[in-house]
């Protein structure tokens, strides 16, 4: 088994930043009365809490593949709000949810063709889907990960590299939301625009996510070295102002099924 490289202190460096598109993509829900919501890939729980009391919904799940981000979501566990940990990749409840919602998680996971469709099926009739995912793995900090893990001695040692590039284009997710039958759908592109105080902290934002991965693939030695040249790769392509501006582009997507 993979070892579990989820980090919440790490990965909450940026709570901040990471809160406005989760705020947005929640925005983007219709409210109905007592609704029952999934939140895949919920992280430490804490936005779930926060989703499940702004629809004032009557049951949520979060769901979550790491023990490490789920320990912290003992602490927002209250009446109607439940957390469980599974693997999105075999969530397979049929027309369950008024929504199904998930943030920054989904691009996690490979063929979006087929994880759209499954996702759809647990979308009761007249529900909901929500989604954002991340877009910007044309930018330098996650090039120069792809590029450091396919030189040696890292190549080697991973038995399959990291996933990168599971998301599609935002006219694709539009045509299958279509083609899966919701009736109405908004698919959205987003540039967030963070002020870091250096561009060192790209480093430490992508050792909270991205860098996640490689880190369970590989020992912990190599790792060390993995982060080392990380670095050195990435830092001269950015600029050495303060604060660094870091663009994020993101993904948001909705869509509601019409036969309710
Ligand atoms: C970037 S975090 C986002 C957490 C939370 N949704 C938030 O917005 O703060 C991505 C989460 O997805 C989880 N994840 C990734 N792949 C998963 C899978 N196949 N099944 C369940 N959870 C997964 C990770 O463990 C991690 O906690």
């Amino acid at each position: 088994m993979r070892k579990d490289a989820w980090n919440p202190a790490q990965y909450e460096r940026f709570a901040r930043e990471r809160r406005q598109p989760f705020d947005d993509v929640a925005a983007l829900v219709e409210r109905a009365p007592r609704m029952r919501v999934v939140d895949l890939g919920c992280g430490t729980g804490e936005l779930t809490a926060d989703l499940h009391a702004a629809l004032g919904a009557r049951e949520t799940l979060g769901l979550e593949r790491s023990a490490n981000m789920l320990a912290r979501a003992a602490a927002v566990t209250r009446p109607g709000l439940r957390f469980a940990q599974g693997d999105i990749a075999a969530f397979a409840d049929q027309a369950a949810w008024d929504l199904v919602f998930s943030n920054a998680a989904l691009h996690w996971l490979p063929d979006h063709e087929r994880l759209l469709r499954q996702l759809a099926a647990a979308v009761a009739p007249g529900g909901q889907i929500a989604v954002q995912v991340p877009a910007n793995f044309g930018h330098p900090a996650h090039l120069a990960a792809v590029e450091v893990a396919a030189e040696e001695p890292f190549a080697r040692l991973f038995t399959a590299p990291p996933r990168t590039g599971s998301v599609l284009p935002p006219e694709r997710y539009a045509e299958l939301l279509d083609d899966l039958g919701f009736a109405r759908q908004s698919v959205r592109v987003q540039v967030y625009g963070h002020h870091l105080a250096s561009r060192d902290d790209v480093v430490e934002w992508l050792r909270g996510t991205t860098l996640t991965a490689y880190e369970s693939a590989l020992p912990p030695d190599a790792f060390a070295e993995f982060l080392q040249r990380y670095r050195e790769r990435v830092l001269p392509r950015l600029r050495d102002t303060r604060p660094f501006f870091y663009p994020f582009q993101r993904i948001l997507m909705w869509a509601r099924r019409g036969d309710a």
